[in-house]
């Protein structure tokens, strides 16, 4: 019958059969089922796993040493930090079109992998945290039309890579369930959902490295203030947007005119649809006192009240 520790079992048995004394390559996000995975092929055969991750400069902050401290630090595994921060601003440099810049990142990212995993030697096998739902929802005409979602299919061409994709089976909730059996520390067991484009995405229109400054100290502000009031579990994602905008304020005596940042909070059961979280006015009010006195060039905070449909989850 199917419990968890068989499943666990089971895959761990599998992969050392597929593998055997060859050498696994793994794309670490820091996103929870690109953990679970690696964590999951590192159990069965240890050293022969090598992991990448790649700091495109669109993280969140404090992303690329907390997913270093866990998985180099925690689980004593191989990973190899590649810095590409400016690889990738380069390449979005004038790029607004929201598509256009999901197409840059995602090619992008394989260019990146590519030229890393040809300095490495005799990599064989792929890990992908590839999960049932991303199976569907990239065999379906809409989500594809609507967003191009690259967590599927971004194998590169001329490598001829065999894929190991031991959770495609597994819905989010049970890949949870297995990153928690794996002893994955809760903040990556449950953290939300990221787009693969990352903060790009949620800078409207053209990426600067000010605008990506606005949108990661606020988000980490939001965070933490959600996290604090108890809410991070029941809320499916939370982030803030900087559209492009500018007001007038007054900040002291003096006139401001700057940016206006956006929180979007959302309750969903797979993101396919969602409703705005109702999050609590003192909250609320925490959230934007704070963005509002510690993010340079913000003077003006919004609240995203539309559910999905008709609005989407991200802003682009
Ligand atoms: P939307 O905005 O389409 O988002 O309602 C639904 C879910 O998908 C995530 N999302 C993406 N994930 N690459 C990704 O890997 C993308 O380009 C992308 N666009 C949206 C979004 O964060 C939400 O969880």
């Amino acid at each position: 019958d199917w419990t968890m520790e068989n499943f666990i079992e089971l895959q761990i048995k599998k992969i050392r059969e597929q593998v055997g004394n060859k050498k696994v390559l793994c794309a670490l996000s820091g996103g929870v089922d690109s953990s679970v995975v690696a964590v999951l092929v590192h159990k069965a055969i240890g050293d022969q796993l090598t992991c990448m991750f790649v700091d495109h400069n669109l993280l969140r902050k404090g992303e690329a040493e907390s997913v270093m401290e866990t998985f180099e630090g925690k689980f004593g595994m191989k990973v190899i930090k590649i810095d590409a921060r400016e690889r990738f601003m380069n390449k979005l440099r004038g790029v607004s079109d929201p598509e256009q810049k999901r197409k840059i990142i995602g090619n992008e990212f394989i260019y990146v992998f590519t030229d890393e995993a040809k300095k490495l030697e005799d990599m064989d096998f792929l890990a992908q945290g590839t999960l049932y739902t991303d199976i569907i929802e990239s065999g379906t005409s809409t989500a594809q039309t609507i967003k191009s979602h690259h967590n599927v299919g971004g194998l590169p061409e001329d490598m001829h890579f065999e894929l190991i994709e031991p959770l495609k089976t597994l819905f989010k909730d049970e890949v949870r369930e297995l990153g928690t059996q794996l002893g994955l520390p809760e903040e990556i067991v449950w953290r939300q959902p990221f787009p693969g484009p990352g903060l790009a995405i949620r800078v409207l229109g053209e990426v600067t490295e000010e605008k990506l400054e606005i949108v990661r100290e606020s988000d980490a502000i939001l965070r933490e203030e959600i996290k604090n009031a108890g809410l991070d579990r029941e809320i499916w994602q939370y982030f803030t947007v900087l559209p492009d905008i500018k007001s007038v304020g007054v900040m002291g005596d003096q006139r401001t005119y700057d940016y206006a940042v956006g929180i979007r909070a959302v309750t969903s059961i797979d993101g396919m649809t969602c409703d705005w979280a109702r999050i609590p006015y003192d909250v609320l009010e925490r959230i934007s006192t704070r963005i509002v006195n510690e993010v340079p060039h913000v003077n003006r905070v919004l609240l995203d009240i539309t559910s999905k449909p008709p609005a989407t989850i991200e802003w682009e």
